[in-house]
């Protein structure tokens, strides 16, 4: 039996249907944190001896974020990783402790005073960032963790190999900062050919040994996504970064036999009227469907 109460968020109002609150609802979408839960401890068992972080970005995957965290960290997660500051400020808010990692990176533009009141750990890319950073934290007389992102193959985020072991140098050499991982994003692993994933293992490994050749210590490694974690477990380093599969959602059809996943979300809506209708019968605009057999009709 769950010990997660079922979330249920009523979506009629996103679809412009105005009235009283009280209203019978019309349809909904049910989030089951004990399927959340359930799915957290198969990818957790999977990554064993890694650590799962929970990926609870863009609220959760529309699931809610902050419902999804405590399920994931009741289950086995022991960090989470947010796409911005305000996403991680929200889940402290909430009570959650757990470590939380910034994936994204703020502008230049932006304030890092929250990222660093609300003791979130920040990804770095780049030695202007994170000088800002250590300069915010020492401003506040604290120490921020940092991540730093390698650019192994993925196109986006992350300071290029061969300049890598300079910038977590000077990050290690920093007071304020503390240099806890080192990270990369895979761009194919959902992928059947193996052959580009294995490019940017590649990298990342060369990367993490060149890091500690420069005498850093690289306390914390991570490179899988859920694809990466279901294809090859075997590059699940010290942790994983595990979204979709929360969710019940498998990156990939040929990924399904590696673990047993159920999705979480189910969409609602009442039955407004039900009718038996033909063989042959046409339903909805552009006859979405055709009946192939007499059958009963539910329409919402
Ligand atoms: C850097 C990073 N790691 C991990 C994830 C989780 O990916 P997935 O949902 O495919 O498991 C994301 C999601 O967007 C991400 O941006």
């Amino acid at each position: 039996m769950s010990t997660h109460p079922r979330e249920s968020v009523d979506v009629s109002r996103d679809a412009g249907v105005t009235g009283p609150v009280d209203r019978p609802r019309r349809a909904w979408v049910e989030v089951d944190l004990g399927v959340v839960a359930a799915n957290t401890r198969r990818l957790v068992q999977l990554a064993r001896p890694a650590r799962l972080m929970a990926v609870v970005k863009a609220d959760g995957y529309g699931h809610g974020a902050r419902a999804v965290a405590r399920a994931a960290l009741d289950a086995g997660a022991e960090a989470l990783g947010v796409a911005t500051t305000p996403e991680g400020v929200a889940l402290r808010a909430a009570g959650i402790r757990a470590p939380i990692l910034v994936l994204g990176i703020e502008g230049a533009a932006e304030p890092l005073e929250a990222l660093v009141a609300a003791d979130l750990t920040a990804t770095v890319t780049t030695r202007a960032f994170a000088q800002r950073l250590a300069d915010e934290a020492a401003r506040q007389q604290r120490r921020v963790r940092v991540h730093l992102k390698v650019e192994t193959g993925m196109g986006r985020l992350g300071v290029l190999p061969e300049e890598a072991p300079a910038l977590a140098r000077w990050i290690a050499s920093v007071s304020s900062l503390e240099l806890e991982g080192v990270y990369s994003h895979l761009a194919t692993a959902d992928e059947e050919d193996p052959s580009y994933l294995r490019e940017q293992a590649y990298r990342f490994r060369a990367a993490c040994e060149a890091i500690e050749a420069a005498g850093v210590a690289v306390p914390v490694r991570h490179l899988a996504n859920t694809a990466g974690l279901l294809a090859a477990p075997e590059l699940r380093y010290d942790m994983v970064r595990v979204g979709l599969g929360l969710y019940g959602y498998y990156p990939a059809d040929h990924l399904r036999g590696r673990v047993a996943l159920r999705p979480a979300l189910r969409v609602m809506a009442a039955v407004a009227e039900v009718r038996r209708l033909p063989a042959g019968s046409g339903i909805s605009y552009g006859r979405t469907h055709v009946l192939t057999r007499p059958s009963t009709v539910a329409t919402r």
